[in-house]
């Protein structure tokens, strides 16, 4: 085939038939127990105030440093599409007042984000998360349903071998006092430059180097969750309680680092190993700060990002299948009299609930059963002249060829009952 002369831009993410009917079974799985726990829909802008990622994600952080898309727009504004959705939905909130009623409030969300990484399997330049944010309480059994509805979702899609990975990274109080400790050992160590250079930015990501030297060097790091304040340590074991009251199972996994910088407190992340080096299928934590620092209320808040592209790779390296609706039935007329039949048999069992397609154009009776046969429905059945004088109809069952007799006035009832 010849190269088309235009191509998707490099490292996005694009769902065609057939599989795009997985990625939204993907997107729906993962937002059904949101819905399901009383998350109600957000829909905010995927580019907003460059400002906006800087002051809430973190100027020091790879994603806002080097993997924004940012512009300027026509009135000279800086903008920048959207790298994930916290910040964006609190900003909503403050501006809508959102947390001035019952709290908290509790959104859900889903749909592209953007960041310029190299591209590979998983990464994508454009990708897709279904998201939720919890604002306004500090409840440790918040935090363990924040966590249950992203852990029910992989679960509902079948999804058996993923880890939850969690930790605590501590509050204002605490987190400084070991920034010291943290700072004061890795003084110590012979780093390479580089390193040195991320110690001196942000200490803390250091612990996530997974070179082996470093790993080793590493070993006797002071850790965060061995120097947290009684508030947050008291927090966290409650997290730990209410999640073992749920059934779910969890790696206490002290060096995680998140790429972004907002978070407090609970943190994790959702990994499956067969997913190689982009094993991060979802993940999230607490937030104590971020809506003071964006102009809002001193409100704390929870959330995750579950990503839907890895999910669904994820579930296709597990050989997961998905069940997506077929048609139920494929109507082939066959002259212009039918065809006209054909629309409104179409047009009211469509209403009645089915899913009904039907041949277009004269492509002749092999051509349009060959249709029939592609389009995966359930039933087909032919409209021609003999149909129409007699009112007498015969459904074929496509897997077995199976004739069933029918008329236009049970036609919908038949085909609800013998629905698979
Ligand atoms: P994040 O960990 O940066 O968190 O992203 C969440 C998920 O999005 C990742 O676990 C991954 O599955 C997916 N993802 C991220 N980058 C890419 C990429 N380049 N290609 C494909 N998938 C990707 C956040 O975005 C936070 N906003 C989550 C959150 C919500 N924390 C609190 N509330």
């Amino acid at each position: 085939m010849a190269r088309p002369s235009f191509q998707a831009p490099k490292g996005v993410a694009e769902y065609l038939p057939p599989d795009s009917a997985d990625f939204l079974a993907v997107r729906d799985g993962l937002s059904e127990p949101a819905i399901r726990a009383g998350y109600l829909y957000a829909e905010v802008p995927v580019f907003e105030d460059t400002t906006l990622f800087t002051r809430g994600v973190g100027e020091s952080t790879d994603v806002v440093s080097k993997e924004m898309y940012t512009f300027d727009d026509r009135g000279g504004r800086s903008i920048s599409l959207r790298p994930e959705g916290t910040v964006g939905v609190i900003r909503a909130t403050i501006e809508h007042g959102l947390d001035r009623g019952q709290l908290p409030v509790k959104l859900w969300y889903s749909g592209p984000f953007f960041r310029a990484e190299r591209p590979q399997q998983g990464r994508y330049r454009q990708f897709f998360q279904v998201g939720i944010e919890a604002i306004g309480s500090e409840d440790p059994a918040l935090d363990a349903e924040v966590i249950s509805v992203a852990y029910r979702g992989y679960q509902g899609l079948g999804l058996t071998q993923f880890r939850l990975d969690l930790t605590s990274l501590g509050d204002k109080n605490c987190r400084p006092q070991y920034r010291e400790l943290l700072v004061a050992f890795l003084a110590d160590l012979p780093l390479d430059d580089a390193t040195r250079k991320r110690a001196a930015l942000n200490p803390l990501r250091v612990l996530d180097d997974k070179r082996p030297e470093m790993s080793e060097m590493l070993k006797d790091a002071p850790l965060m969750k061995n120097h947290l304040c009684k508030e947050c340590d008291d927090h966290f074991a409650s997290v730990c309680q209410h999640l073992d009251d749920l059934k779910i199972a969890y790696t206490i996994a002290p060096k995680m680092v998140r790429g972004l910088d907002y978070y407090t407190r609970t943190t994790f992340e959702f990994v499956h190993p067969l997913l190689g080096a982009q094993s991060g299928i979802g993940g999230g934590g607490r937030y104590d700060g971020l809506m003071a620092e964006l102009g809002g209320q001193d409100l704390s808040g929870i959330g995750f990002g579950l990503g839907i592209d890895r999910t669904l790779l994820a579930i296709r390296a597990e050989q997961g299948t998905f069940k997506t609706n077929h048609l139920d039935l494929f109507i082939v007329p066959m002259e212009s009299e039918a065809r006209r039949a054909a629309l409104i048999v179409a047009d009211s069992l469509r209403t009645a609930g089915l899913l009904v397609d039907l041949s277009f154009g004269d492509r002749g009776l092999k051509g349009a059963m060959k249709a029939a046969d592609k389009s995966g429905a359930q039933f087909s059945l032919v409209i021609g002249e003999s149909e129409l004088a007699s009112g007498a109809l015969s459904l074929k069952e496509m897997s077995t060829g199976e004739l069933i007799p029918a008329t236009m006035e049970n036609l919908s009832e038949l085909l609800l009952a013998r629905r698979t």
